[in-house]
């Protein structure tokens, strides 16, 4: 299926730079969220960075206005009923993320859901849902769903590792193959502490190269080997 309506759940941080991608590059997008203002601060945003992207050169100045004619923005979840695709990217609250898990489930009960995250919260409430840690490759190709990492600040490190890693732990629940939410859960609170250290391994190793490359204009010493960490996590 030719995936051309898109809706993305919250209006925030993510949300608004999810919504300003997709419609830069064409599709049809129903922004939802909960808080009016939310919504509003959105497209004042997206318009203020398109006009910056244009600033830069990096866009034209006849891309604007069609893509902001492109977003949709609506207080009625019920208003994505005919998207192709829905992103949720609301609030980390896990009634509302299992309330849109449920909702995932029942109108696409065949589809893989998987996303990406850097909180230890996330991926408790995650693990409790059935969600299991997978490696990047275990996640989609589609450009649609990378497309979402453009507006983060890490996206560069993530294009520097072919996007087989970055900052943020990949989640993924295949229907067709998947844990009980009692052993995801289970082996979450077994492995948190771990998890937690590798996030901040990785906070701490993938980050250390580009600020050492602001700092000495990528004069770098090239050779070093590679530990095991480094390579088992692709860091
Ligand atoms: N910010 C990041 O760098 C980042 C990176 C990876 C993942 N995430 C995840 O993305 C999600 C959103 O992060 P953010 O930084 O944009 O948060 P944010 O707090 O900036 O925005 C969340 C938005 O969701 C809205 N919302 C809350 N409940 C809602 C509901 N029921 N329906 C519709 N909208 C609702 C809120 O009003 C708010 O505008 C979080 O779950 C976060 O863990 C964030």
């Amino acid at each position: 299926m030719a995936i051309e309506k898109i809706g993305v759940i919250g209006a925030g941080q993510m949300g608004t730079g999810i919504s300003h991608v997709l419609a830069l590059s064409g599709y049809d997008v129903v922004l939802d969220d909960i808080n009016k203002d939310a919504l509003a601060k959105a497209i004042g945003l997206i318009e203020k960075n398109m006009q910056r992207q244009l600033a830069k050169g990096l866009i034209k100045e006849e891309q604007i206005k069609p893509a902001l004619a492109r977003i949709r923005v609506t207080q009625t979840l019920d208003d994505l009923k005919d998207r192709d695709l829905v992103i949720e990217a609301a609030t980390e609250d896990e009634a509302i993320k299992k309330k849109i898990f449920d909702l995932s489930r029942e109108k696409y009960p065949d589809a893989k859901l998987f996303g990406l995250t850097t909180g230890l919260a996330v991926m408790k409430i995650n693990s409790e849902l059935g969600y299991e840690p997978v490696t990047y490759s275990e996640l989609t190709q589609d450009e649609d769903f990378w497309a979402g990492c453009k507006s983060c600040v890490n996206y560069e490190i993530l294009m520097s590792k072919d996007r087989k890693n970055c900052m943020c732990t990949a989640m993924l629940y295949d229907p067709k193959d998947h844990y009980k939410p009692e052993e995801t859960k289970q082996f979450f609170e077994e492995n948190k502490t771990g998890l937690e250290r590798l996030l901040q391994f990785k906070r701490w190793k993938l980050l250390k190269p580009f600020l050492k490359k602001k700092e000495d204009n990528g004069n770098n010493s090239g050779s070093q080997q590679k530990s095991f960490l480094q390579y088992f996590f692709n860091i």
